[in-house]
């Protein structure tokens, strides 16, 4: 029933990871930017239920009653969890390089962080190969990695992902575009953290692309969807709650921008603060493109 338990206990290799503050946040030593702390928890979380409202659901591929599925990049395993919700009789993993930060709360057992019990996190790192066999899943998810993954390493990381799915399983890529219709604010922010990954080798244009790195690596049936989600009071609650979680962004990565000298403190605060009036102002038509793509790994 749980074919990974003993595999997982002798897999799940202790944490390499290393991690260091920038301005009160923490974060790890990788090629991903954003911290990884509460805060960061936080803004997950509500980004999942941005992400879930405006999509009104976890995804795209056609799954139908599937037996294991696995969460690459999980974060706070907001999704897995959901997933192991809504599918009992599944076996659901989420691997990430670092497991969330946990809320006081959560030990008393009044916290967010309850886990169905067909949920485990493991410790991994797509970058270095995932921890399972090969043909493993029927569903790999993968969500929001645009920033973790060096340009050069997307096809290594999608031969992976197909690498553990089953023959017949699906895999499903999530990822942001560039905002459009954006007042000078936002587009210069935003420009800001394009030159950030770029420092890090990653390129944080490339989300529209993902449909095309599945049919590069062989996947059939490949599905496309794409999402405008509004950024800004012009789009009602959606486009507040992405305003927000645009500007939590902002927050998160002032201090790698800053310290990486793409902005000086003062221009950073400046994008931040014309951003914030952008997004508060009704005239305002930004949108951000949200992109998905499924495909089903060849028999
Ligand atoms: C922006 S968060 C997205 C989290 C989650 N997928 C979601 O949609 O809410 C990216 C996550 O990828 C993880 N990550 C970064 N580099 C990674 C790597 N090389 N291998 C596995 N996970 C990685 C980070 O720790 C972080 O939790």
């Amino acid at each position: 029933m749980w074919p990974f338990k003993r595999r997982v206990a002798s897999q799940a290799v202790q944490t390499k990871e290393r991690f260091f503050w920038i301005g009160g946040r923490r974060h790890v030593e990788a090629t991903y930017p954003l911290p990884k702390d509460l805060g960061e928890v936080n803004r997950l979380d509500f980004q999942h239920f941005v992400l879930r409202n405006g999509f009104g659901g976890n995804y795209l591929a056609p799954v139908n009653n599937p037996h294991e599925v696995l969460d690459v990049g999980c974060g706070t395993g907001r999704w897995a969890m959901e997933l192991a919700t809504l599918f009992p009789n599944a076996n659901v993993i989420g691997v990430d390089i670092v497991a969330p930060a946990v809320d006081r709360e959560a030990t008393l057992g009044t916290g967010l962080d309850r886990r169905p019990p067909n949920y485990a996190y493991v410790q991994g790192n797509i970058l270095e190969g995932l921890p399972f066999a090969e043909r493993s899943f029927d569903f790999t998810h993968q969500r929001l990695l645009i920033t973790a993954i060096p340009k050069d390493r997307w096809p290594y990381v999608v031969a992976e992902l197909k690498r553990v799915t089953k023959p017949g399983g699906w895999i499903e890529l999530a990822e942001p575009g560039y905002p459009q219709h954006a007042g000078p604010g936002l587009k210069q922010l935003w420009d800001s953290w394009v030159e950030l990954c770029a420092l890090r080798k990653a390129d944080f244009l490339i989300g529209s692309t993902i449909g095309d790195m599945l049919e590069t690596a062989g996947l059939r049936h490949v599905i496309r969807h794409a999402k405008d989600f509004p950024m800004g009071i012009h789009g009602g609650r959606l486009g507040q709650m992405s305003a927000t979680d645009c500007l939590a962004t902002g927050e998160a990565l002032r201090g790698p921008t800053v310290g990486a000298g793409v902005r000086t403190a003062e221009e950073y605060e400046r994008l931040m603060e014309m951003t914030r009036a952008e997004v508060n102002d009704p005239r305002s038509k930004a949108v951000l493109p949200f992109y998905l793509a499924c495909g089903q790994r060849p028999a």
